[in-house]
């Protein structure tokens, strides 16, 4: 080794031992290897060494250069593991938060809509999202070309009819799932079916897909006023008091007679008016509706295996998305919002 070589060498490693920051191994790899550093210094000085030398010497400097290389890497190495000293670190204060996912407010209310039910002795069913024509239609008093069938228009599947139970359907509504609660169980019946519907409509109040929640009770001597107790049990729980509703005479196939329940809405107090000049521009009314209900028909009953002349019994389908925007006062002009899966709408509940 010559004297160059080893002088140099000794003076890094004097002054890497008194190294103890990278801010310090950083300046002292740029006085070495920067452009005007200790290394390209000594390089330079090859041009005043004799031709026959000029070869011996620039062996040398790449054997220093890949020495002095070697030890500054060992250096980062080491100063990487130990600890930094002077770094004063506060082990009490709080992480990084994360951000915090929800389940979709639909959900929600599914779980609260079966906790209140399941309160006053009602069992959660499910039934098939994809149904037979017969289930959705012909059971519920509703024969093949009836028009009361236009009121639910249909999703139909592609495939092979079926003998009895006719075409295949996204179902339309949870009354489906009435014909089959009573051949499942039989009497008496306190059902409530929580499940996905479809109808093909796209616009302001309706999507393609849809949730409905269908109550169902069959015993001896249920009567509307037990119909409305239900349904104003259901209310007080889920919207809270001083609410009211009102039974509208309607009319469906499978109910009789058939109601449509409203609610008073919570924008403008059931009064219809914001204030002397403006009208309520959710409900325009003072009331709005939650869906329908009514006492099981006779022909529905007999469908089902059920003697009408001992057993009676009521039902009633809202939609849950409906539902829940009543609750909210969320004046939400647009439903569809409610499956566009935009987190910062969904992130609000
Ligand atoms: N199935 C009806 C609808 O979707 C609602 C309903 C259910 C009406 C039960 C009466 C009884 O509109």
């Amino acid at each position: 080794m010559s004297d160059i070589q080893e002088g140099t060498i000794n003076a890094l490693k004097k002054e890497l031992t008194a190294t103890s920051t990278s801010a310090q191994l950083d300046s002292l790899t740029s006085k070495y290897f920067s452009r005007k550093g200790i290394l390209n210094d000594l390089f330079s000085k090859i041009n005043s060494v004799p031709a026959d030398e000029k070869q011996a010497y620039g062996k040398e400097m790449n054997t220093l250069k890949a020495q002095a290389e070697t030890l500054i890497e060992k250096k980062r190495v080491e100063l990487s593991k130990k600890p930094r000293k002077g770094t004063w670190v506060d082990p009490t204060l709080p992480g990084d938060t994360l951000p915090k996912g929800s389940l979709h407010f639909v959900t929600y209310a599914i779980e609260e809509i079966t906790r209140i039910f399941e309160r006053i002795g009602f069992s959660r069913a499910s039934y098939p999202e994809v149904e037979w024509e017969y289930f959705s239609f012909e059971s519920l008093n509703m024969p093949p070309g009836h028009p009361a069938r236009d009121d639910f228009e249909t999703f139909f599947i592609d495939e092979k009819s079926h003998s009895k139970y006719g075409r295949m359907v996204l179902t339309p509504h949870t009354s489906s799932g009435q014909i089959r609660e009573m051949m499942r169980v039989g009497v008496p019946i306190a059902m409530i079916n929580i499940a996905k519907t479809y109808r093909p409509n796209w616009d302001v109040s309706h999507t393609p897909m849809f949730h409905q929640f269908e109550g169902l009770c069959i015993d001896r001597g249920i009567n509307i006023t037990n119909l409305k107790g239900t349904i104003e049990y259901f209310m007080t729980s889920f919207f809270g008091e001083g609410r009211k509703m009102r039974l509208r005479p309607y009319h469906f196939q499978f109910t009789e007679p058939s109601f449509e329940v409203d609610v008073s809405c919570d924008i403008c107090d059931g009064s219809g008016m914001i204030d002397s000049k403006t009208k309520c521009r959710l409900c325009k009314s003072g009331w709005l509706e939650l869906g329908g209900a009514g006492m099981v028909h006779p022909n529905v009953l007999k469908e089902g295996g059920i003697d009408s002349e001992e057993y009676s019994g009521w039902a009633f389908g809202f939609g849950i998305e409906r539902v829940f925007m009543m609750k909210q006062g969320l004046k939400l002009d647009d439903l569809r919002t409610v499956y566009e899966n935009d987190v910062r709408f969904l992130e609000q509940f």
